[in-house]
């Protein structure tokens, strides 16, 4: 009873139908379990393969006449995949839909598996004897064959292996001359004198049974080597592209320091082989010269200037201004019959007073050489006042209002000025209205016709000591320059009329 546990074998028969070359498209049939065999160990067995129990599958009479062959493989424990059986194994034989082993040992108790596989093998490729005949090569055909050579020697068996590595390669049909593809006949190399300078070639050189190609650069028909020059050096060539045996070289040229004399020389890539040879000749053009420094620095210079002027202009646009007028500007005094240039309109007896009659006047009058017209100085005693204001408003350019809390109080002199300009302005009078604010006042205290002038009129503040000296620039920005025409009385404030 031990003894016949211990040698009966247990063998389950796996079928897969696979209709293909590679194993890409495999049908699986899954386990047969019938198909299980017992064997007594030293005994013989034999394994059906059961694909062929379905008659409306295939037949092994069909799979002889097709390209369909049967494989055995073997699951086993050492190997993850399964493995093809080994017929040159002695015990091992196989005959038509049948694995037979003679005798069965424990060894053999596994997972079989039986194959049908579409072979192209057969079709395109032939064991002739010892030779392997490959009748039309594919791409799939490539890689390791291996060939087992087994002999007996005393008894023994003995063998050797050698691999052959098959690869694939175009056709040996037309043309097989190097083809330079650049330097391009209607290519041309730029090149920078001074610099250095990289010439490439690049050759299709077709594929030729254990053949050296060559390609080399040459100066005026001599090669590098024959010139001996140090500024000139070749690289070695290098594979850019493999296409089944069919090559694409590259070869570069390097000229340092390009001189003008090296625009005048020949520069030709030549390729050579069994079949044939081809040059080409490198047609080099100096790049157009560009000076970057002179033209940077021209850039340079004139955005300086610009920046410069810039400056200048709104740091010194009120001189540029005055030295403008000085030299270009018209004498009024002959552009109309006016007699005054400013009158100026203030309030009496208050703090302004000092300020109009010494400070404004005297710039002014002094340092501008305006006419001034101030009313209790040019009047003359006797007059009705109303008719002189008119009448001196009215013969002035200009009507400077200096706005204080008294200025414009109801029925005051200052307010009938202020009328009175107001009146010959809007009635399209070519006078001037500037308001000056001497003293921070309250817009609700100031009288209806001041609040619309302020509407329509530039107020300038007067800011004390700040606005003293005569460089001050401090009130430049309290200028709102909204008219066309504007001309500026360089005074501590500034004024601008329009
Ligand atoms: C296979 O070829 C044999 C002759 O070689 C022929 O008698 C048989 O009918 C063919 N079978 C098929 C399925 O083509
Ligand atoms: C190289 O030679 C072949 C055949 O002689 C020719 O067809 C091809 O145009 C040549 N190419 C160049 C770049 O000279
Ligand atoms: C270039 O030089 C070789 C000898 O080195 C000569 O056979 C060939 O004719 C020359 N080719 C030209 C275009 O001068
Ligand atoms: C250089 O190539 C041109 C063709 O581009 C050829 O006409 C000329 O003969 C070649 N020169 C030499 C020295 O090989």
């Amino acid at each position: 009873e031990a003894v016949f546990s211990a040698s009966l074998l247990q063998s389950s028969v796996l079928f897969v139908l696979c209709l293909c070359v590679s194993d890409i498209q495999c049908h699986d049939w899954g386990v047969w379990s019938e198909g299980s065999v017992r064997v007594y160990d030293g005994e013989v067995a034999y394994l059906y393969c059961p694909l062929f129990s379905y008659p409306t599958l295939y037949s092994y009479s069909q799979t002889q006449n097709s390209s369909l062959s049967l494989l055995w493989y073997r699951h086993t424990h050492t190997h993850e995949l399964e493995q093809p059986i080994n017929l040159k194994l002695h015990t091992l034989h196989k005959d038509r839909e049948y694995l037979w082993i003679q005798p069965a040992s424990a060894q053999d108790a596994g997972l079989y598996i039986c194959m049908l596989r579409y072979d192209l093998f057969r079709r395109d490729r032939e064991l002739k004897g010892d030779d392997l005949v490959i009748y039309r090569m594919m791409e799939p055909y490539t890689g390791l064959y291996t060939c087992v050579v087994s002999y007996q020697m005393n008894g023994r068996t003995l063998q050797f292996t050698r691999n052959i590595n098959v690869i694939a390669v175009v056709p040996d049909v037309g043309s097989k001359v190097p083809i330079i593809l650049n330097p391009a006949s209607d290519q041309i190399y730029t090149v920078t004198l001074g610099d250095t300078v990289t010439l490439s070639c690049r050759v299709h050189l077709p594929h030729l049974y254990e053949e050296k190609q060559h390609i080399w650069w040459t100066i005026d028909n001599k090669t590098v080597e024959q010139l001996a020059d140090p500024r000139f050096s070749a690289l070695e060539d290098t594979l850019v592209s493999y296409d089944y045996g069919d090559e694409l070289k590259e070869r570069v040229l390097n000229v340092m320091d390009f001189s003008a004399d090296d625009l005048q020389r020949e520069f030709n890539c030549s390729a050579r082989n069994s079949r044939g040879f081809n040059t080409s000749r490198a047609v080099l053009k100096t790049e157009p010269y560009v000076p970057t420094l002179e033209l940077g620095c021209g850039l340079g210079v004139t955005l300086a200037l610009m920046l410069m002027m810039f400056v200048i202009y709104h740091v010194f646009w009120l001189e540029l201004l005055l030295l403008y007028r000085s030299w270009f500007g018209s004498d009024e005094r002959y552009t109309d019959d006016k007699q005054y240039d400013v009158y100026i309109s203030y309030a009496r007896n208050s703090e302004e007073e000092e300020f109009v009659l010494s400070t404004l006047r005297r710039v002014l009058e002094t340092e501008f050489g305006y006419s001034v017209c101030i009313f209790d100085r040019d009047s003359l005693p006797g007059g009705t006042i109303t008719d002189d204001t008119l009448r001196f408003v009215g013969q002035s350019r200009r009507l400077v209002v200096v706005v204080s809390p008294c200025s414009a109080v109801r029925g005051t002199q200052a307010l009938l000025e202020l009328q009175a300009g107001l009146t010959s302005m809007l009635h399209g009078g070519s006078l001037r209205v500037v308001l000056i604010q001497f003293k921070p006042v309250r817009r609700k205290s100031w009288v209806k016709e001041l609040r619309r002038a302020r509407l329509a009129l530039t107020l300038i503040r007067w800011k004390g000591e700040k606005s003293a000296p005569l460089s001050s620039r401090k009130n430049i920005k309290n200028i709102n320059i909204f008219g066309f025409y504007f001309e500026v009385i360089y005074f501590n404030v500034m004024i601008m009329i329009y």
